[in-house]
């Protein structure tokens, strides 16, 4: 029994952080970099295909209103997060940090439940990925076969362009952080590019007639079609496109000054999307009226249906280009999330030492790399995207909530150890966070709970038999 809860004391850790040796990995990150990673792993396909989806189906224009709501929510979370990057600057995130809170059990269930956040989200990206990639080629005249680009859950056999985009990050991220980080900022920019432009040719040709009313109420008394309970189904929604800023802090091991830095990383990524995602959904409900983003086919790229009502369509297909390159970086940031949170977990013997292994020359967890190339891609190739990223959401969600709570476990049992960062408002922010979190799960459906259930349940079968036994602890 006490083996569950014992506890992977901090002092340990930081000596951890310290090890310069061979296995360990390298740090060049700086606060700009890791802005750019948050950025490149957060503006994705929440943006550009669930934002009209979410807006088209439950809280018409009152989408920015979601937005805030669910950027609100993460800013809770993020500032729980901040306090742990800074004291606790291991690669393993909130796997690291409830480890030394709440101890092994907990720090298993999270580590396990990061999968669903990292990989299963990358597989979400990826299909996303595929579906513009068709619209691209398609205003080329180029049509692939349908049955290479759907689960057989969807009809087809495999989703093939999800496959190799997968394959193409992961490979990019097993060559090197400093690589991986350089690629991505370069995409980060263009990314960036993207949505302002967006954001300030679009403002001009803004209707207000689709403005009016703002707010739709909900007139067929069904819970989350319009009105408030739509807008907070929306918002539980539209909480993917805030996934990954927490990706940061699992690059916290390869951060110079991470105290100050991570910080920084998290908490300013997150705000600088915050904004751009009020701005940009303003923008393209303003455009076109929230009715046409829920029209059959077009579903996925709302951004294009926005872009119709003005007179600058040559922007389409530089977007979608623009859309493409940007998944590379959301996937790219996830895979390596995914793979540095096991590093960590299998550094401690939870897992085995395969995840850990350090490629001589590249200094990456290569072998862990290839390991969930493969299992990303056999979601991406065969699962529908709204399965998996329900899945993302929820995990993403259950993670936040256990770090809200590391936080108030923590300042009651180690008030004094030093932070450089501090999150304010202890207990009223973790609180706050861990309410706004459980108030979006309870609005995704059953089906994604059952999952849920299931991958924990899985997880701890894997814990009781391999995890507990080869702990580095015992
Ligand atoms: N936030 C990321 C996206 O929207 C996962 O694609």
């Amino acid at each position: 029994m006490n083996k569950l809860f014992r506890l992977k004391s901090i002092p340990m850790l930081l000596e951890e952080a310290k090890d310069e040796s061979q296995n360990s990995l390298k740090r060049t990150l700086g606060p700009t970099a890791l802005i750019m990673l948050g950025i490149g792993a957060i503006i994705g396909a929440g943006l550009f295909s669930i934002t009209g989806m979410a807006a088209g189906q439950y809280a018409g224009p009152s989408i920015t209103i979601s937005f805030i709501i669910a950027g609100v929510a993460c800013a809770f979370a993020g500032l729980c997060y901040a306090e742990f990057a800074s004291m606790i600057p291991i690669a393993g995130s909130a796997y690291t940090y409830s480890f030394a809170t709440m101890g092994e059990l907990f720090a298993w269930i999270i580590g396990w439940d990061l999968v669903l956040e990292y990989a299963v989200g990358a597989a979400t990206v990826a299909i996303s990925w595929s579906n513009y990639l068709v619209k691209f080629l398609g205003n080329f005249g180029i049509v692939l076969p349908s049955a290479l680009l759907h689960s057989p859950f969807e009809g087809g056999i495999l989703n093939l362009p999800a496959v190799l985009v997968v394959v193409l990050c992961s490979v990019i991220l097993s060559r090197g952080i400093k690589g991986s980080a350089n690629a991505t900022s370069a995409i980060v920019v263009l990314k960036l590019i993207v949505v302002f432009a967006f954001i300030i040719l679009g403002w001009q040709y803004m209707n207000p007639a689709n403005h009016e009313p703002y707010f739709i109420p909900n007139t067929t008394g069904v819970v989350g079609e319009f009105g408030w309970s739509g807008i907070i189904r929306a918002a539980a929604i539209v909480f993917f496109a805030y996934v990954g800023f927490d990706a940061v802090s699992t690059a916290a091991q390869e951060t110079v000054n991470p105290g100050k830095n991570m910080p920084i990383g998290i908490l300013g990524s997150l705000v600088i999307c915050t904004i751009l995602y009020i701005l940009f959904a303003h923008v393209m409900t303003g455009l076109a009226n929230y009715k046409e983003f829920n029209v059959e086919g077009d579903k996925l790229a709302p951004v294009a249906t926005a872009i119709s009502h003005t007179p600058y369509l040559w922007l389409n297909q530089f977007i979608i280009l623009a859309i493409l390159a940007g998944y590379v970086s959301v996937i790219i940031v996830m895979l390596l999330g995914q793979s540095r949170v096991f590093f960590s977990m299998s550094k401690d013997g939870l897992i085995p030492k395969i995840f850990s292994d350090v490629h001589p020359k590249y200094q990456t967890p290569f072998k862990s790399n290839m390991l969930f190339m493969l299992f990303v891609s056999l979601f991406a190739a065969f699962v529908p995207a709204d399965v998996v990223g329900e899945m993302t959401s929820i995990g993403t969600l259950f993670a936040f909530i256990l770090v809200c709570i590391g936080i108030l476990i923590l300042r009651y049992k180690m008030p004094e150890a030093p932070r450089g960062f501090k999150t304010p408002f202890v207990p009223v922010v973790p609180i706050l966070g861990i309410l706004s979190c459980l108030g979006m799960m309870v609005f995704l459906p059953l089906d994604t709970w059952i999952r849920l259930i299931v991958w924990l349940a899985i997880g701890m079968v894997i814990y009781f038999y391999y995890g507990q036994k080869n702990s580095k602890l015992n």
